[in-house]
């Protein structure tokens, strides 16, 4: 059975498991540590440490992969919406892997989500466009074309009216800070995605994140001509997307 081992930073925890890649499961535990506060690269890393340190795998041979939450170009951070600036032009992958011994795949969290849910999620075997949303802190988004991955697009930064990027008026946590109700931020959802529809015209959108276990509560005030519907993996999507894209 094929394994790898993924890790999903993000801004409030740094999840970590072992995933069986045929199933697209956890067949370990799943660890959890806080981000460090800043989440700058060396305090980052030491968290990392951490999770494998607690998952055993520490001198493991299985593939690694690293869900991040920022543009990821080869191996370079590029941008850091919600995280330390440290980040932004930085040698992550090489980074890790000088400090951690080991190959290392670093990708953006959104594009790992995305392909967990196109393995072995809501999005197999879809012909066509799916475009996946991530809706927490920011908002992330992975294209996924018959199957196949077009990484870093930002569509979170996507200028909207006055908002220079429409993740601060339109995510979770834009929901959270101006306490809105399931309605009004459904409103703004609405926009955004008749927006995202009309410019790529996808064939399904999938709603990643935490909130996504709500999702009765807001995907069904939605009027679209794509179908739309909740992510299957939640919380593990970052960590099985990373392991399986590290294991190709
Ligand atoms: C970042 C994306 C990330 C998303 C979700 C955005 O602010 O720019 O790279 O995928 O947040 O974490």
């Amino acid at each position: 059975m094929a394994k790898a081992i993924g890790v999903d930073i993000g801004g409030t925890g740094i999840k970590a498991g072992i995933v069986d890649l045929g199933r697209g499961t956890l067949e370990s535990d799943r660890v959890r540590v806080p981000t460090p506060k800043g989440a700058a690269p060396s305090d980052v890393l030491t968290a990392v440490h951490e999770v494998l340190d607690t998952l055993g795998v520490r001198d493991s041979a299985l593939p690694l992969g690293v869900a991040f939450p920022a543009i990821v170009k080869r191996g370079k951070t590029l941008s850091a919406a919600n995280i330390s600036q440290k980040w932004v032009d930085f040698d992550a992958e090489k980074f890790f892997e000088d400090e951690l011994g080991r190959n290392i795949t670093f990708v953006n969290d959104a594009d790992a989500a995305g392909v967990a849910e196109v393995r072995h999620g809501a999005a197999r075997d879809v012909e066509g466009l799916t475009i996946l949303t991530t809706l927490g802190t920011g908002i992330g988004s992975a294209f996924l074309y018959n199957g196949v991955l077009v990484p870093n697009t930002e569509l979170g930064h996507l200028n909207y009216g006055e908002h220079t990027s429409v993740e601060k008026w339109a995510a979770t946590s834009a929901r959270d800070r101006e306490e809105l109700s399931w309605t009004d931020w459904a409103a703004r959802l609405q926009e955004f995605y008749a927006h995202i529809e009309f410019l790529f015209s996808p064939d399904l959108f999938v709603v990643g994140g935490g909130v996504s276990k709500n999702a009765s509560d807001f995907l069904p005030l939605l009027e679209l001509k794509t179908p739309i519907i909740p992510a299957i993996h939640r919380n593990n999507a970052g960590i099985i997307g990373a392991a399986s894209l590290a294991a190709d």
